[in-house]
This record gives structure tokens, sequence and C-alpha cells, in this order.
């Protein structure tokens, strides 16, 4: 058993952390951003293959107190890299401090070149050799965390972060992380069955993830390389056999399940060719059609889940309110028996809804702090959806 930890966006720590459950993992410890696991190399490979909401997995190797840029060079030193770094293996190291430390060993980028420094040292006395430094694509990444006087050392097993699953056309603006997406859905339980609609899909990154959810796909099959690959205990009929089951596990998505909208004839496009790469723009359907032409669902209940555009300059919000005004009127009016899960970074836009959520989630976006709203929509008469929202905290509180 080795000890791991998974990033993930800040909010779906608990997410994160029943998807390792999900996969066998049986000892979690859920920290802000992330989450730490004990796992043998099944969990590491399953870890890449099924996590939705996670970004970057690493293994940690060893802590140890440091308060000298001495104390860092022989701890790195003393570890046994010519195992990870054999011949043609390259390496780059990540270093970050935070808290309190000695101040001899107070900026990383400083901290970063002794690490590397120990490193290469080590390899020159054990091998003749220098290994090469590759910081674009790197087989090894040595990644350290000095918080209060103790370093962390680890290995990333992931490389590029796991949100860039590779179906989104790199021009898209303002599209959602591909993993906090999926954990939106997750947090909004949307249970792969009943339809879901995006009508701001934008580059249509809900739409392709609730697609590959619905389709029980296995994200990493997107992927063909990692970094622990790398590793000199990578086994790759364990892996091979891992990808043969997730693609076995893998099912079709019935037409309809799955659509989009948006008023911008450049986001049905870019949702488009993002569905194309997956193989889906046949099964998932896109319509150009502003939110306020929106009409109501042939469905009695589904998943209305939506990044409306929340404005980051003060004249941007005041004239967002209309159109989260309309939001809310036709949440009511369109989609009652329907749950609706609204993201946005702005708490006076999330209160002119004007509905009372059922759940109001908070989640960060890289570093902005946002709210997810959820709405049952009640179908009977008197819906308690149908009284004003009361003074909601705001979203800073
Ligand atoms: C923040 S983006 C959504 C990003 C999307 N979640 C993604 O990951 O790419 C907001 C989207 O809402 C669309 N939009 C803005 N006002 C709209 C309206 N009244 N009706 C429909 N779509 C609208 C914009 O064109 C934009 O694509």
């Amino acid at each position: 058993m080795s000890r791991y930890f998974v990033s993930c966006a800040r909010g779906l720590e608990a997410v994160t952390a029943e998807e390792l459950g999900s996969l066998g993992v049986s000892k979690t410890e859920v920290v802000p951003g992330g989450v730490f696991f004990e796992g043998d190399q099944d969990h590491l490979y399953k870890a890449h293959l099924w996590l939705r909401s996670g970004q970057r997995v690493l293994l940690s190797l060893r802590s140890f107190r440091c308060h000298t840029p001495e104390d860092l060079y022989e701890n790195v030193k003393s570890f046994r890299w010519e195992t990870f770094l054999t011949k043609g293996k390259t390496f780059s190291v990540d270093f970050t401090i935070s808290g309190r430390n000695g101040p001899r060993i107070s900026h990383s980028h400083f901290a970063r070149l002794k690490a590397k420094d120990a490193i290469a040292d080590r390899m020159r006395e054990k091998t003749g050799q220098r290994p090469d430094v590759d910081t674009d694509a790197p087989s090894i990444r040595p990644v350290f965390y000095l918080r209060d006087g103790l370093c962390t050392l680890n290995l990333d097993a992931t490389g590029e972060s796991l949100h860039e699953r590779g179906y989104r056309p790199s021009s898209a603006e303002a599209p959602l992380k591909e993993t906090l997406a999926a954990g939106i859905l997750a947090l909004a339980q949307w249970d792969k069955a009943t339809p879901l609609f995006d009508p701001f899909c934008g580059s249509g990154t809900f739409l392709c993830e609730a697609a590959m959810k619905a389709m029980n796909w296995a994200p990493g099959l997107l992927r063909h390389h990692y970094p622990f690959m790398e590793w000199p205990d990578y086994h790759e009929p364990r892996w091979e056999r891992l990808v043969g089951e997730a693609e076995s596990a893998r099912v079709s998505l019935p037409k309809g399940l799955v659509r989009g909208a948006d008023q911008n004839g450049r986001a049905i496009q870019l949702s488009r060719t993002a569905l194309k790469v997956l193989g889906l723009d046949d099964v998932v359907s896109l319509e150009q059609r502003p939110w306020e032409h929106t009409l109501a669902p042939k469905e009695p209940k589904g998943l209305l889940v939506a990044n409306p555009p929340y404005g980051e300059r003060m004249g941007e919000v005041e004239s967002l309110v209309p159109l989260y005004k309309s939001i809310g009127d036709g949440l009511k009016q369109l989609f009652p028996g329907w749950r609706a899960a609204i993201f946005t970074g702005s708490a006076p836009l999330a209160k002119s809804i004007g509905l009372r959520p059922t759940k109001r989630i908070p989640l960060w976006n890289g570093p902005i702090e946002c709210r997810l709203l959820t709405y049952d929509l009640y179908a009977g008469p008197s819906s308690s959806t149908e009284e004003s929202e009361p003074d909601s905290p705001a979203i800073s509180e």
C-alpha cells in the first residue's frame, strides 16, 4: 500500500472521496483542495482511468524537517533517485513554499535549484552521469511542499491535469474545467436516466461530461500516457487489463438524453466540435436559442444544469440582472418537476433568480469562490420555490 494525494477543486473534496470509494479505496482523508488515500497499484491505475472530479495524483514518498538549505540538500540526496531516473529518463522539480520557514529557505526558486542539484549530484555519484532536466515533459517530476518547516516529497503520477480530457477545442472562452463540471453533476445528483439540459452550454463541458457519465465511459481512456508509466514498478499487463475492463463497461448513449442550447452560434459550433471528438455529435442535441425563448421540455423530470455568464466587472453584473430574473421565471414556468443546478460566481445575480434554493453549495472555480444553487422545482400548485428568495448570504460570506 502507498499513500497518495489527489487534488480537486475546493468544494469537491467529498465528491472525489466518494469516487475513490467506488474504486475500492477504503482509507481516505479529506483536506481542503484534495483527498489523501491509501491504495495499491490497481487503485492508482483505476484513479487515472475513472476519476471524474480529481485533477492530479501524487505519490507521497517521504517527509522531513527542513529549516536550512543543508537540511533540504541532504534529505533529497539521500533518496534513491537512481531507481526512478534510469537511463535516458529526464526530470523536473516543482517546489512550493508556504507558512513560516527558516530565513535561508524561504524562496521556492532557490529551494527548487537546491533540490535539483541534490538529485543531479546523487545521480552523478551513483551512475557517473547527470540526468537531463526537461521542464515541458519530464519522465519524473518530484513535487515538494515546504510548510512551517516540514517538507514533503511526492512524485507526480499524472502529468498534465486530468481535466485536460482532450475533447474541447482550445479556443473555447470561459469554459468550466471538465473536472469541475463532472463534480457539479455529482453534487446535483443527476441519476443518468432522466434527461439533462444545459441552456447555456458554451463549449459543451456539461454535455460532454454528462454523456460520458451516462455511458459509464472512463475519462482516462481518452489519454494514453501518464508519468506513472515511467516508474520502475509500472506493470503494463495490469494497466492493460484495467483499460480492457473500462472499455467493455461502456454503454451507448440514448439519443436526446443530453441536450444543450446557447444563444451564440459560435458556442454551438464549439460544443459540436467537442461532441464530435467523442463521436457523440449525432446523439446529443444542440440548438442555437436564447434562454428567453426556451420551450417547455417534453419530459416531466430531468436536470437543468447551467453556468450562465456572471460577469467579472461591475457594470457587467448589473446588465445580467434581467437574465438571472428570467432564469428564475423560466425555471418556475417551464420546468416544474425538474431539478435545476445553477453555478454562479455572483451573489447578487444568484439572488436575482428569485427562487429559494434547495441547496447552496460553495465551490471554487480556480480562485473564484462560487455557489452551486440547486432548485427542486415542484410540480404541485403550492410550490415552495415560488417564494421569493429571502436575504441570502452573500457568496463572499
Ligand atoms: C460561462 S459560459 C458557459 C460555459 C460553459 N459551461 C462551458 O464550459 O463552456 C456562458 C454561456 O452562456 C451563453 N449565453 C449568454 N446569455 C445567454 C442567453 N440569454 N441565452 C442563452 N445563452 C446565453 C453565452 O453565449 C456563453 O456561451
